[in-house]
C-alpha cells in the first residue's frame, strides 16, 4: 500500500474525550524522544504533520491522524520522561489505560524503541501491558541510521532476545531520516488493515 493522504484530525487530553468508534486505529507508542512523531512524519512523508522536538515530552496528548481517509494513526504521549510532575505522570497513566482499554477500533500497536539501546523498564511494562490486553503489536526499532548498516541485524537479534519475541518479523528497524524500513512498515499496515 501507499499513503496517499494524511491529515491531523484532533487531540484528546482525557479518556472521556476519545471519539466514538468510527475507523480502524493503529497506535504509536514508546518512550519520550524515541521518535514517534518523526515515525508518523516519515511514514506519511510530511515533515511537519506531527510536531517533533529535540526535547523529550513534546507530545502530551493523544493525537489522531487520518490516513488515506481510511484509518487513524494515533500518536500516544511518550513515557519515561523524568522531568514531569507526579500529577502529570498519573494523568499519563490514566490516559494510556483509558485509551488502550477503551478503544474498540485499535487493531495494532507500533511499539517504538531506540535500536541502540536495551529496553527500559517502562518499555517492558508497556510490552507486558500490550500482551495482557491482547493487542497485536510490532516493535519498531527507531533511529536505525545511527548504527552502521552492518550492525542492524545484530541489534535486531539482541532486542528480539531481550524482549523474548518469537521471531525477527516482530521487529522492524526504521529510520525517519533515510526512510529505511518504511516499506516493511507499509506492508505491515496493509496486513493489519486487511485482516
Ligand atoms: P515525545 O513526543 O516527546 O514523546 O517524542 P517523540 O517520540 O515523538 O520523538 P520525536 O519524533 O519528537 O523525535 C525526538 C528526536 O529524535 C528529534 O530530535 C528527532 O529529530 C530525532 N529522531 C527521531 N527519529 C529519528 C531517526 O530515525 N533518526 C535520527 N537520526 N533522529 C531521529
Ligand atoms: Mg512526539
Amino acid at each position: 500500500m501507499e499513503i496517499k493522504s494524511a491529515s491531523f484530525v484532533t487531540s484528546y487530553a482525557k479518556p472521556g474525550d476519545f471519539p466514538a468508534p468510527a475507523l480502524m486505529e493503529i497506535a504509536v507508542a514508546g518512550k519520550s524522544n524515541v521518535g514517534k512523531s518523526s515515525f508518523i512524519n516519515g511514514m506519511t512523508r510530511q515533515k511537519k504533520l506531527a510536531k517533533t522536538s529535540q526535547k523529550p515530552g513534546k507530545t502530551r496528548l493523544v493525537n489522531y491522524f487520518l490516513l488515506n481517509g481510511a484509518f487513524y494513526l494515533v500518536d500516544l504521549p511518550g513515557y519515561g520522561f523524568a522531568q514531569v510532575s507526579k500529577a502529570e505522570k498519573e494523568r499519563w497513566g490514566e490516559m494510556m489505560e483509558g485509551y488502550l482499554k477503551g478503544s474498540e477500533n485499535l487493531r495494532h500497536m507500533f511499539l517504538l524503541m531506540d535500536i541502540r539501546h536495551s529496553p527500559t523498564r517502562d518499555d517492558e511494562t508497556m510490552l507486558r501491558y500490550v500482551r495482557i490486553l491482547n493487542i497485536p503489536f510490532t516493535v519498531i526499532l527507531t533511529k536505525a541510521d545511527k548504527v552502521a548498516k552492518s550492525k542492524v541485524p545484530m541489534r535486531v537479534n539482541a532486542l528480539m532476545k531481550e524482549l523474548v519475541l518469537p521471531g525477527r518479523e516482530w521487529l522492524i528497524p526504521f529510520s525517519s531520516e533515510t526512510g529505511f524500513g518504511r516499506d516493511r512498515v507499509l506492508a505491515r499496515m496493509e496486513e493489519v488493515l486487511s485482516s
